[in-house]
């Protein structure tokens, strides 16, 4: 079984619509989907926005779902101008850019006392997106790179600067790298897809609000198509 994670209900809806042999369970204010989607057993759900929701909700994913991937879909701010609203990202990695104990010697990002703190998307659930995106939305632009998460809503530009120079993100949100996290804890393989609703700068919110729909129609489609092929 596949466990699809949105932070919004707006980014799992259309998801859900899409659901046959629905059957929900409440866990943790979060509610999980259990069913079918074009045949495949998936179970999706809205964690709530931010990292400790994220986190929550990938372990429920592991300990009660027993699932076999995890994929996080959604929107995003682009940190790259050749990343434009509307394309796709797909996570090469990920790690959590307000992860601070600089004071403790440790570079920017990195978590104390773990073995890893850059978490690696799912090489084949990377190229099985891939695929998908080159043939069911084949306008849009797809780049394979890093995703940088933290709990604040980037709209500024010195920091989306920071965040592009300091770890080379292609992207920012704020569920991504906690979600990989708790994957990777629990050994899952896991996929962030994220479809770009603003620049992170200083347009971000009244682009955010023009493109978020047209951002999620897009990362919907691509998990849709992706569900046929792998799960
Ligand atoms: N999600 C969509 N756009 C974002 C941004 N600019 N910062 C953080 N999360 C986002």
């Amino acid at each position: 079984m596949i466990g699809i994670i949105g932070a919004m209900s707006q980014e799992v809806a259309n998801l859900k619509e899409a659901m046959d042999n629905v059957k929900v369970e409440e866990t943790a204010g979060m509610e999980f989907f259990q069913g079918t989607i074009k045949g495949r057993e998936a179970v999706v759900v809205r964690s709530g926005i931010g990292k400790v929701n994220g986190a929550v909700c990938g372990q429920i994913l592991a300990d009660h779902y027993h699932v076999d991937a995890i994929i996080n879909t959604g929107i995003a701010g682009s940190l790259r101008n050749e990343i434009n609203i509307g394309d796709i990202v797909l996570s090469r990695d990920t790690l959590q850019h307000d992860m601070d104990a600089t004071g403790f010697g440790y570079p920017v990002g990195q978590i104390p006392q773990m073995e890893k703190s850059v978490f690696e998307g799912d090489q084949a659930l990377i190229e099985a997106a891939k695929e998908c995106c080159a043939r069911v939305v084949p306008e849009i632009g797809v780049h394979v790179g890093r995703v940088v998460s933290g709990d604040q809503f980037v709209s500024d530009k010195a920091k989306k600067a920071w965040l592009a120079e300091t770890f080379g993100g292609y992207c920012t949100e704020m569920e991504g790298a906690a979600i990989a996290q708790a994957a990777w804890l629990n050994h899952i393989p896991f996929l962030i897809i994220r479809a770009i609703s603003d620049k992170a700068d200083d347009s971000a919110e009244m682009d955010y609000e023009e493109f978020e729909a047209k951002a999620i129609e897009h990362s919907v489609k691509l998990v849709l198509a992706l569900l046929e092929k792998v799960a």
